[in-house]
């Protein structure tokens, strides 16, 4: 028999005989007629055995195949306009490489820690299967987007000596005899000295902070991508940035659609995000939140110089089309590498940006190119001289300014899909409470 034929290439196929290879999603028998929904990653198609067509033992075999078997399928395909992909199969014969236990995921409702519990089963679900394509798309999009600019892909090391984002939430182990390390919290430190080798680079990959919040919107850890851009300027990095994430969207739209619709997506707010977005000064910002204050509910008053909420970042973002950028917070609240505004040193040169209804789904600032401002910035923050001499080094030989940004892959991806969980935008979510499976 011929090559297996992927599922979703069965339309360029009909009247052929074809076999299929996969797991059985759900099987029913309707008298002398036998209905196998057969998965094979790519989607899904209803297999058809008929007694009379088939012999009476291969028949009854149908019937009794547990769900989630793994099975090959061979038949002839033939167009069905009911069928979502248009095609169904006569079954001729069915192999089952295995038959499978009694499967715990049955389509009555479970609940989210049963779930969770099941995550390494949970992602054949088609709600998860269509979320875990639109990450992976994501990731392929930001990707390619930037290697057609010109980036260069420069992987940074995860085990480091030095803390990036703070030192509040890092996760240490021992690194043989040289001390302590840190797993990272952001390739923005190293990427930086891919920057002045390399003009355009970025990082992409996992990252990690100990987070002790239990919200939608954090994990320990989770995958970053991270571009950084030779004597760019804080203006130039959102313009790149409203430029990237368009793009992105856009191919999700391009490519994702049925999976955007299978988790019911109002597509309307995907469309919106085209450039420019809007910039809303953290100062207006501020303003912004404490009108609000007793009008909208659960909104807490801000003070100049606070950090922004998950509940202000949400309003502010639904007060927006599209994805908005909050400008120039208060240096205080912010890393210790982020450029001042020379107008205004007490605000950085930095933005947030916020998707609409949701909240940050990217970070990022021109960088402190001064090696007397940034030696400085290390010590207010008692950060160890020793551990950030490589880093100080950039601004010693040919420093210059600039830019650069880091988009999670999670948040970004969450919003996409419609603003579910982050535990649901990555295979195996790792939260305070959850390091099985
Ligand atoms: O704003 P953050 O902390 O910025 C940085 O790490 C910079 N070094 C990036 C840079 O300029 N190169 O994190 C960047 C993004 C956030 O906007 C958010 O999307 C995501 O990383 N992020 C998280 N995602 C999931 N769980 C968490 N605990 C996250 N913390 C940050
Ligand atoms: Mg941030």
């Amino acid at each position: 028999m011929s090559e297996p034929c992927p599922v979703d290439r069965l339309k360029e196929r009909v009247g052929q005989s074809v076999r299929i290879r996969g797991w059985l999603y759900h099987g029913r028998r309707k008298g002398k007629i036998a209905f196998l929904v057969v998965r094979d990653g790519t989607g899904s198609v209803q297999c058809v055995g008929v007694r009379g067509e088939l012999d009476d033992a291969a028949f009854e075999k149908l019937d009794r195949i547990p769900q989630e078997s793994s099975l090959e399928v061979e038949g002839s395909v033939r167009a069905d306009e009911r069928s979502p992909g248009g095609v169904e199969i006569a079954i001729k014969e069915v192999k089952v490489v295995q038959e499978a236990e009694p499967y715990p995921i049955t389509p009555k409702e479970h609940g989210t820690d049963f779930l969770m519990e099941h995550r390494h089963l949970w992602v054949r679900s088609t709600k998860q299967h269509a979320l875990l394509r639109i990450r992976a798309e994501v990731i392929a999009a930001s990707q390619e987007w930037l290697n057609a600019e010109g980036f260069i892909r420069y992987d940074t090391p995860i085990l480091t000596p030095c803390a990036c984002e703070g030192t509040s939430d890092l996760f240490e182990t021992q690194y043989f005899d040289l001390g302590p390390a840190y797993l990272t919290q952001s390739g923005q430190l190293y990427v930086e000295s891919g920057m002045a080798a390399f003009g355009k680079v970025y990082c992409f990959g996992p990252t990690f902070r100990s987070e002790k919040s239990k919200t939608r919107r954090h994990l320990t850890e989770f995958w970053m991508l991270e571009p950084e851009v030779a004597f760019a300027t804080f203006e130039d990095n959102l313009v790149l940035q409203e430029r990237f994430f368009s793009a992105v969207v856009k191919r999700v739209l391009d490519r994702r659609g049925a999976d955007l619709k299978t988790l019911e997506r109002d597509l309307a707010p995907l469309e919106r995000v085209q450039p420019p977005f809007p910039r809303l000064p953290y100062d207006e910002a501020v303003k912004m939140v404490n009108d609000a204050v007793g009008k909208e509910e659960g909104l807490a008053p801000l003070t100049w110089g606070e950090d922004l909420g998950a509940p202000h970042e949400a309003f502010l973002s639904k007060r927006f089309d599209r994805p908005v950028f909050v400008t120039r917070y208060p240096s205080a609240v912010k890393a210790f590498y982020m450029q001042p505004d020379p107008q205004r040193p007490e605000v950085a040169l930095c933005a947030d940006l916020l998707a609409p209804g949701y909240g940050e789904i990217i970070g990022g600032s021109e960088r402190i190119h001064d090696k007397a401002l940034l030696e400085k910035r290390l010590a207010e923050h008692k950060l160890p001289a020793e551990a950030f001499r490589w880093y100080v080094d950039l601004r010693r030989y040919g420093s210059v300014p600039h830019s650069g940004f880091g988009m999670g892959i999670e948040r970004a991806a969450a919003w996409i899909a419609g603003g579910v969980h982050l535990r649901e935008a990555i295979p195996f979510p790792r939260m305070l409470y959850k390091i099985y499976p």
